[in-house]
């Protein structure tokens, strides 16, 4: 499987505290068949604003150590980045760091509440720049509880869909979980994410194995696997990152 969404980068965000703590959640990852995890501390989002330089260094002291233990999964960088009103600047300016850094796929977190039409737009002109954004835990957003057919149009612009994995497992209430199934029901979701922090469960085995008794083991592939993959050409040449 390949994690789209993590936060085990040590003392980087609210994610894991120490590097004791990242390799806590990636030896959860490995027993639960992780081959491949994205780091995706937050960015822009009023209380945590990793910068790209911040990210690549964190990545790359993660990596040695994992090298030191012997422990084998791939990290590659990336943010999970707050929508707000300069986000297309801040891509512009070079500010904000990829998936993979790969230029192509930018993972983004919806504010709690936000205007369909210019969030709309925003992934029109990122589109244009040849970005692909990807909406974090949309399952979770309080308007798309409320109405997850406005994924259609998130979607129709250019976005992709991602759920995180403790959702189809109740962590975080069942609005969020129905939410889940209703976006896999309408075949919108495009990859999945642990979205590890401290004090949450890793699951992504188990969603996997809720995954394929809702979508079927195909589907499942694709969304744990398949479609990730695509970011995985995004980055091309894996030796250029931190693997
Ligand atoms: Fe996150």
């Amino acid at each position: 499987m390949i994690d789209t969404h993590s936060h085990i980068l040590a003392a980087i965000d609210d994610g894991a505290r120490d590097l004791t703590e990242s390799i806590l959640f990636i030896k959860q990852a490995v027993d639960q068949g992780v081959e491949i995890i994205f780091a995706t501390p937050h960015s822009f989002d009023g209380v945590f604003n990793c910068t790209i330089e911040m990210i690549l260094q964190a990545c790359s002291d993660l990596m040695e150590l994992l090298e030191k233990k012997g422990i084998s999964i791939q990290v590659l960088p990336g943010s999970e980045v707050r929508v707000n009103h300069n986000l297309v600047m801040e891509y512009d300016k070079g500010n904000l760091l990829t998936l993979g850094d790969g230029g192509k796929y930018l993972l983004i977190e919806l504010p709690t509440l936000f205007i369909t039409k210019a969030v709309s737009l925003m992934i029109r002109q990122l589109k244009d720049r040849g970005i692909v954004p990807i909406i974090a835990h949309a399952e979770r957003n309080p308007m798309i509880m409320e109405k997850p057919e406005i994924t259609a149009e998130l979607v129709y612009s250019g976005a992709a869909i991602q759920i995180t994995a403790g959702s189809l497992k109740g962590e975080f209430g069942k609005p969020a979980m129905r939410t889940a199934k209703v976006l896999l029901s309408m075949d919108q979701v495009f990859c999945m994410g642990s979205d590890i922090h401290p004090g949450r469960k890793y699951r992504m085995a188990d969603a996997k194995k809720s995954l394929i008794k809702l979508v079927g083991s195909t589907n499942a592939e694709l969304i744990t696997r398949e479609n990730p993959f695509a970011i995985l050409e995004s980055v091309g040449s894996l030796s250029k990152v931190c693997i």
